[in-house]
């Protein structure tokens, strides 16, 4: 073959070869082209094997670029509709498996949960009155504990709350069973009334039933100035029981005992079930007699006082001068109480059968 007629058989066979690959509608097709055209039996190998034969060593290099070129060029046509077919299948496939007819998956949202939401809704009360948010740690001295709330070592006065206690190379250390230590701490750092501060956390006692649990929440509440009263007690947990419960419940005070109090009370509200009745309501038993507060009309729900004038003088103010009350609820009895939970231990499993009834 001479030049000119290796120039017309590229020519001639390029733009057939350009339109078959480009074309080829599907895998086979296409394979089918490549073969043809760029396969060894194909028109590009029989013009590169006769510019073997040229004689002109010009010739020789033209001819050969031009096959060298026209190959690249259908190679990039050739791969280009390779991709464009994989491309193409690939969605087609995505398509058989997906039917976007199909309703979402709605994503699911959580929600506080219920001791949380009581632990907020209290201290929000508390933070309306002015009482400031305290901290202090789990893991307390035996001093802040219990001796500075007027609860000396070997006194029986110790039993009222047993606990943990912490090896801590000889200091007495144990994990806190109120929040009660952060008053003395919280008057320590003062320094001077007047003090108003709230304080919210896990407290341990020894003791496991359907009611107590080794860990439980408690918030605590102190008050310290010249002139508090009684009165001033009474009349914040009358507030506190109306926003927390329901308005109109009334509370009633019973006298009774905390070392770090005097005088004490246990602070009950009038059954929010039966209206302080005993009888009826939504959980009443068969017999008419309302469950939730065992037909007495009332329900205990958290221990006060005025503070003790041992524990002002523990914590460096002068009893002379600065009064005080102080209380202490327990979140998980109000969770309970306000949602109808009888069994403490469901706060703690995180069933989500249990927990999606508190949206
Ligand atoms: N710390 C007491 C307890 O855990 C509760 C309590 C009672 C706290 C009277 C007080 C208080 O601040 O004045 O049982």
């Amino acid at each position: 073959m001479t030049l000119a007629e290796i120039e017309s058989l590229l020519d001639k066979s390029f733009a057939e070869a350009r339109a078959a690959l480009a074309g080829a509608a599907n895998p086979a097709a296409l394979e089918a082209a490549r073969v043809q055209f760029l396969g060894q039996k194909g028109f590009l190998q029989a013009a590169k094997k006769s510019v073997g034969q040229l004689a002109s060593v010009d010739d020789k290099k033209k001819a050969g670029k031009l096959c060298n070129d026209r190959d690249r060029e259908l190679q990039d046509v050739y791969q280009a509709n390779l991709d464009r077919l994989a491309r193409e299948a690939r969605v087609a496939e995505l398509a058989q498996r997906q039917d976007i007819t199909l309703p979402g998956r709605r994503s699911r949202r959580g929600h506080r949960h219920p001791l949380s939401t009581t632990c907020d809704d209290i201290l929000a009360v508390l933070q309306g009155l002015g009482f400031e948010p305290a901290e202090g740690p789990e893991v307390e001295h035996d001093f802040y504990n219990f001796e500075a709330l007027n609860i000396p070592r070997d006194h029986p006065a110790r039993d009222m709350q047993d606990t943990f206690y912490v090896d801590a190379g000889g200091a007495e250390v144990v994990l806190r069973t109120h929040t009660s230590p952060v008053q003395a701490r919280a008057m320590l750092a003062a320094g001077k009334p007047p003090l108003r501060v709230s304080c919210f956390g896990r407290v341990y006692r020894k003791d496991d039933d359907p009611t107590h649990s080794p860990m439980f929440h408690q918030i605590e509440g102190l008050y310290v100035d010249q002139n508090v009263t009684f009165a001033d007690l009474k009349g914040t947990l009358q507030l506190f029981a109306e926003r927390i419960f329901a308005p109109g419940v009334r509370v009633r005070l019973r006298p009774s005992f905390f070392p770090f109090t005097e005088p004490s009370v246990e602070v009950d509200i009038s059954c929010f079930a039966c209206g302080g009745t005993g009888r009826g309501g939504n959980v009443a038993a068969e017999d008419g007699r309302c469950r939730l507060c065992k037909a007495t009309g009332f329900i205990e729900i958290m221990g006060a006082g005025m503070v003790d004038p041992e524990v002002f003088k523990a914590c460096k103010l002068d009893p002379d001068h600065v009064t005080g009350f102080a209380f202490g609820i327990g979140v998980e009895r109000v969770a309970m109480l306000r949602y109808g939970i009888s069994d403490i231990r469901l706060l703690y499993e995180n069933d989500e059968r249990f927990l999606a009834q508190f949206p």
